[in-house]
């Protein structure tokens, strides 16, 4: 399994400030509408994966469905552990899920594919991400063509400290998601051009007919 910084860097005090401070309430709310939105294309479902859980910010949303929140981080899931109607709390990698083909309807992966360091591995996640779907993956990454990425380009050359967190063209990420076995439905991000954050929506491609385009 590959490592990178964001497996092993949640401990609870990180875990703290993600559940209190970490966001601004706006962005919050606007990234759950905008999940929200895209996941309510693939109505009706019932089962649901949201993985990694984080602190349950996307969980929350989705308590009318049956939903199981897995991350490798004991200190997000702490504050998961605690919310009422979550079927099934997890800690495991979703390098390697515990759970059968084609488990849960709709899989969900926020503010995550951008911490992974290479391609191989950001396939080998969106396979496994795929393959205990049954129909839909709702997944965000951070695309290259932003002015928040640029922003973060300086930063790093003039701190002289190279980043974490790996933005891809729309393009590239969506030819690893095809290798995956993905195709994509329904692309949305808040702010075009400055936020680099996208949330997409895709199908197994062996599953129906696309609600929409991308
Ligand atoms: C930025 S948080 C996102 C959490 C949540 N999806 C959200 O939007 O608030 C990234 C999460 O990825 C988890 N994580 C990192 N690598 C992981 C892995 N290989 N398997 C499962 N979770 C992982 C971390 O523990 C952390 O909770």
């Amino acid at each position: 399994m590959a490592d990178y910084p964001a497996r092993s860097k949640y401990d609870d005090a990180v875990a703290e400030n993600y559940a209190t401070v970490r966001f601004d309430p706006k962005v919050d709310l606007r990234e759950r509408k905008i999940v929200r939105g895209l996941a309510n294309l693939c109505e009706p479902f019932t089962t649901m994966l949201d993985a990694p859980c984080g602190t349950g910010r996307m969980t929350g949303e989705f308590l009318d469905k049956r939903i199981t929140a897995l991350d490798v981080s004991a200190s997000m899931l702490k504050h998961v552990q605690s919310m009422q109607g979550v079927h099934s709390v997890l800690q495991g990698d979703i390098e390697k899920l515990p759970f059968p083909d084609g488990t849960f309807q709709l899989v969900l992966s926020v503010r995550f594919l951008h911490h992974l360091p290479d391609e191989g591995t950001l396939e080998r996640c969106l396979t496994e991400l795929a393959r205990v779907s049954s129909g839909h993956v709702l997944v965000t990454y951070f695309d290259t063509f932003a002015l928040q990425n640029l922003r973060r380009w300086f930063k790093q050359r003039r701190r002289k400290r190279p980043g974490h967190r790996l933005s891809r063209s729309w393009s590239t990420f969506s030819e690893i998601a095809r290798r995956a076995g993905l195709e994509p439905v329904k692309r949305r991000c808040s702010a075009p051009g400055f936020s680099e954050q996208w949330f997409v929506l895709f199908r197994k491609a062996s599953t129906g007919a696309p609600k929409g385009t991308a």
